[in-house]
C-alpha cells in the first residue's frame, strides 16, 4: 500500500538513535523528507547519512531539549530545512533517573529533567510547529509515550508520571486542533530492542547467573511483564506504527494511544 508520504516533511525528535532512528529512516523510504535530531551531532549526522545514502531526504539539526532556547531554535531550524514541516514526532525523552531507579531514588531535580525534555519540549514544539499546519490544513502530532504510563511500575516516578502527561496532552490538543485535519495521536511502546535495553538485558541475565544468555533473559522479562506476545518489541514495530499514523490515510485517527507492547495492557482502554 502506498501510504502517499512522498513530499511530506518531518521532524523526529530524538532520532540520532533508538526508535526515532528507526522512525527517522522508515518515514524517509516511504519518501518523506526528515529532519533528524538529537544531542550528539556524530550520532544524528550518522543516521541522516543513512538516509542519504540509499536515496532518501535528510538533514541534521541538533539542540537539547532540556533548553527552551534550543527548543525553539530547533523549532526553525527544522521549519528551514525544506519549508515547513508536516510530521513532527515528539520521540526524544526517557527517564532522568540515574543508578538509584527506586521510587525513592526520585528527586525533584529528576522529576523536572524528565518533565522538561519529555512533556515540555513536546509542547513547545507543538506549539511552534502546529499552527502553519492548521493552516495548511494538514499535519500530524505523534507523541512517544510509554506501557508505563498506564501500567505505573514501583520504581522511576519520574518517567511514568511525565509520559501520562504526554498522553493526556495529546488527546487534549486532538480537541483543540478540531475540524482542522491536523491530527494528533500518541504510541505507548512496551520494551523495545534498543541499545539501552540490550544492556539492561545483558547485566539482568549476568545478575540471575545467565551469564551472556540475553535470550532467556528477554523470554524472562517478556513473560515476567505481562506480555502476551513471546518477543520483547523491534524498533520497526515502532516506526510502522508512525508511518501508518502520518499517512493521509490516517485521517479518520485522531485522540488515540496506542499500545505497541506486545500485548501487556492489562485492561481494555
Ligand atoms: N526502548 C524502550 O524500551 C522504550 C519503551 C517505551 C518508551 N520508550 C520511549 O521511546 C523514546 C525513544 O527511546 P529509545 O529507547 O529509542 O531511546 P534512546 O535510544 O536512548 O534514544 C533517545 C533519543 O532521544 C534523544 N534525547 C534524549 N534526551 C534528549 C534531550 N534532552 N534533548 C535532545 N535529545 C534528547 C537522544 O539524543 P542523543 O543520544 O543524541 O543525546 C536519542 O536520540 C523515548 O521517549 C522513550 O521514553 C522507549
Amino acid at each position: 500500500m502506498d501510504l502517499d508520504l512522498a513530499g511530506k516533511r518531518a521532524l523526529v525528535t530524538g532520532s540520532s538513535s533508538g526508535i526515532g532512528a528507526a522512525i527517522a529512516r522508515m518515514l524517509a523510504s516511504e519518501g518523506a523528507s526528515v529532519v533528524v535530531h538529537g544531542r550528539n551531532r556524530e550520532r544524528t549526522e550518522k543516521v541522516a547519512a543513512s538516509i542519504v545514502a540509499i536515496g532518501g531526504k535528510a538533514v541534521t539539526v541538533c539542540g537539547d531539549l532540556a533548553d527552551e532556547a534550543q527548543i525553539a531554535a530547533l523549532a526553525n531550524g527544522a521549519l528551514d530545512a525544506f519549508g515547513g514541516i508536516d510530521i513532527l514526532v515528539n520521540n526524544a525523552g526517557g527517564s532522568a533517573a540515574t543508578d538509584d531507579k527506586s521510587w525513592f531514588g526520585g528527586t525533584a531535580a529528576t522529576m523536572l529533567e524528565s518533565y522538561q525534555s519529555n512533556v515540555i519540549a513536546a509542547f513547545c514544539l507543538i506549539k511552534a510547529l502546529s499552527p502553519a499546519m492548521k493552516e495548511r490544513g494538514w499535519g500530524r502530532i505523534i507523541n512517544i509515550s510509554t506501557a508505563a504510563a498506564i501500567t505505573p511500575t514501583s520504581g522511576q516516578p519520574d518517567y511514568g508520571p511525565a509520559k501520562a502527561a504526554m498522553i493526556n496532552m495529546s488527546l487534549g490538543f486532538s480537541k483543540s486542533m478540531s475540524q482542522t485535519g491536523v491530527t494528533s495521536n500518541c504510541i505507548s511502546p512496551g520494551m523495545v530492542r534498543t541499545e539501552g535495553v540490550r544492556d539492561f538485558l545483558a547485566s539482568f541475565a549476568q545478575k540471575r547467573g545467565w551469564g551472556d544468555d540475553i535470550a532467556q533473559a528477554e523470554a524472562y522479562v517478556a513473560k515476567g511483564s505481562g506480555q502476551t506476545v513471546k518477543r520483547i518489541g523491534e524498533v520497526d514495530d515502532l516506526a510502522y506504527v508512525v508511518c501508518m499514523l502520518s499517512s493521509p490515510r490516517a485521517d479518520y485517527i485522531n485522540g488515540a494511544n496506542f499500545h505497541i507492547d506486545g500485548g501487556i495492557s492489562p485492561a481494555i482502554h
